[in-house]
């Protein structure tokens, strides 16, 4: 029963706060930076960090439907595996493969009101260094 009443829930709350107006771009920028850094690049905070097989945020921004990705990201892969959200049960009992942490759905909205700045970051520079050698 629970598993259908979740998607119901994260679908009300997104239809109530769509576009994460409510949340706070430096508090997001805080929370992306402790949590979210260690796998993905996010904007200029750490252009060499992040895991190579993770999305920068600013390649998600792109994305046409990045807000919803992102007003839902707790409940998409991988994340589940290593992050609690109050109220929302837990996937599996499993022991998690990387770090736990948790996370309010006001902080959500914080990291919505931060993404938003990257919507316009160029994913990198016009040339890449490759660019410019002679073949
Ligand atoms: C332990 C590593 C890890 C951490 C920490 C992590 N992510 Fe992710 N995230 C991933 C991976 C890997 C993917 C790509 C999943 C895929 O492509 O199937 C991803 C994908 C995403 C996506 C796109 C999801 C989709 O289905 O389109 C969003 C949005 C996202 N992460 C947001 C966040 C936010 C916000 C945080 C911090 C609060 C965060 N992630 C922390 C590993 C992580």
């Amino acid at each position: 029963m629970l598993i259908f009443l979740i998607p119901a829930v994260i679908g009300l709350l997104f239809l109530a706060f769509p576009d994460g107006a409510a949340g706070s771009a430096e508090k997001g920028q805080a929370i992306a930076e402790k949590h979210c850094s260690r796998c993905h690049v996010v904007g200029a905070l750490n252009p060499m960090g992040g895991i190579g097989s993770t999305a920068s945020f600013q390649m998600i921004a792109k994305m046409p439907d990045y807000l919803e990705r992102f007003q839902t990201f707790y409940a998409r892969r991988p994340h589940p595996a290593f992050l609690r959200v109050p109220g929302v049960s837990r996937w599996s009992n499993l022991p998690a493969y990387a770090t736990e942490f948790s996370i309010t759905l006001v902080e959500v909205d914080d990291i919505i009101a931060f993404v938003k700045t990257l919507e316009k970051m160029p994913i990198r520079g016009k040339k890449s260094r490759f660019q410019n050698q002679r073949r």
